[in-house]
């Protein structure tokens, strides 16, 4: 049972700190910051799609809000692995994941979506406005257009085409390398483009903090490039491709994801940081059981995760070279280049 006097001495204390913007802790101990608003996101999209949170988390609005405005312009850009510009499966078609989860716990996800142009708004409605967490393939897409979404021309981009064609000169199908955009040395803060048919896979997720101390993330991507029609990895999967508990913190997840599957990798991230540990401390801890489990195999994979905590910290690691994130506060917006294992 609660202890009344401590309860009442803890209320007290925690409102007057947020009163004056400064420290405060949640119901577990862990300290908060409020006050400070926070957005991180993966790779260099991430730069545009903090912007797009910053509107909300400027004026001080809800981190849940944040997130899914910050994403929807990653959507909307003609990159190689998110929204309807992607690159198609082996079969010709763009396929779409998406999850969302806010500060009580709630969640709502997408996945093998067609024509729709932003499946993180549809994955909100999922959480909002249905019992389920998680609706795929022509059920989502029948939910979204009841929702009201449009549905798009089944089109390819023209980079996307451009790519398929290459990929079909092949039709070679193995399991997406590590990103090599990066490793054609474009640079960190590359966004996720690619010149050409090579095989890249990366993701955008994001997470906040909003001036109220609560956090929410989003995650979304059109997964592997020339994927089996089906194939879904991480990024719509709770606790995989994303995770967020208000009382501790939140991580998302990028790269390969069957090897994020298969350690739950947001999840223990997230569980990790429980326990103690700093955002990349945790994240890393999570990178070495992949490349345990993978074994030599590792070489040949990449996989990133990106925490923040209640304090605002934040921190990154990946299996190889190459991943970066962005940060945007009151203070600062930037890129940071993600600490790895392998070169
Ligand atoms: N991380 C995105 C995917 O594997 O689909």
């Amino acid at each position: 049972m609660v202890n009344r006097r401590k309860f009442i001495q803890f209320s007290a204390f925690t409102g007057f700190a947020s009163l004056l913007g400064k420290r405060a802790w949640s119901a577990d101990g862990m300290e908060t910051i409020k006050g400070k608003p926070i957005v991180i996101s993966t790779w260099g999209s991430g730069l545009a799609a903090n912007k797009g949170a910053w509107e909300v988390l400027g004026k001080g609005g809800r981190a849940l809000d944040a997130v899914e405005k910050g994403v929807m312009v990653t959507e909307l850009e003609d990159n190689c692995c998110v929204g309807l510009g992607a690159n198609p499966d082996r079969d010709g078609f763009v396929t779409l994941d998406a999850c969302i989860m806010d500060e009580f716990a709630n969640c709502g996800s997408v996945a093998f979506l067609e024509r729709i142009k932003h499946p993180i708004s549809v994955a909100r409605r999922v959480m909002e406005k249905t019992p389920h967490v998680m609706l795929v393939g022509s059920g989502a897409q029948q939910f979204a257009v009841a929702e009201g979404f449009p549905l798009e021309e089944q089109k390819l981009s023209p980079a996307a085409q451009k790519n398929y064609e290459n990929w079909l000169k092949k039709s070679e199908y193995k399991p997406p390398a590590i990103n090599i955009e990066n490793k054609k040395d474009h640079g960190p803060f590359a966004p996720n483009k690619l010149e050409s048919g090579e095989w890249n896979h990366d993701t955008i997720g994001m997470v906040a903090m909003d001036t109220n101390g609560n956090m929410s993330g989003s995650c979304t991507t059109s997964g592997a490039g020339f994927k089996m029609r089906g194939r879904l990895g991480d990024s719509p999967i709770i606790g995989a491709g994303l995770f967020v508990d208000n009382e501790v913190g939140a991580c998302t997840a990028t790269g390969q994801g069957e090897d994020v599957i298969r350690v739950a990798g947001s999840h223990s991230v997230v569980e990790l940081m429980r326990q103690g540990l700093s955002p990349e401390a945790a994240c890393k801890k999570v990178i070495e059981r992949i490349i345990r489990i993978k074994g030599a195999k590792a070489k040949d994979i990449q996989v990133g995760f990106l925490a923040l905590n209640k304090k605002g910290q934040h921190g990154a690691y990946a299996i190889h070279k190459g991943f970066s994130y962005a940060i945007k506060t009151n203070d600062m917006e930037k890129m940071i280049v993600s600490k790895y294992m392998m070169e």
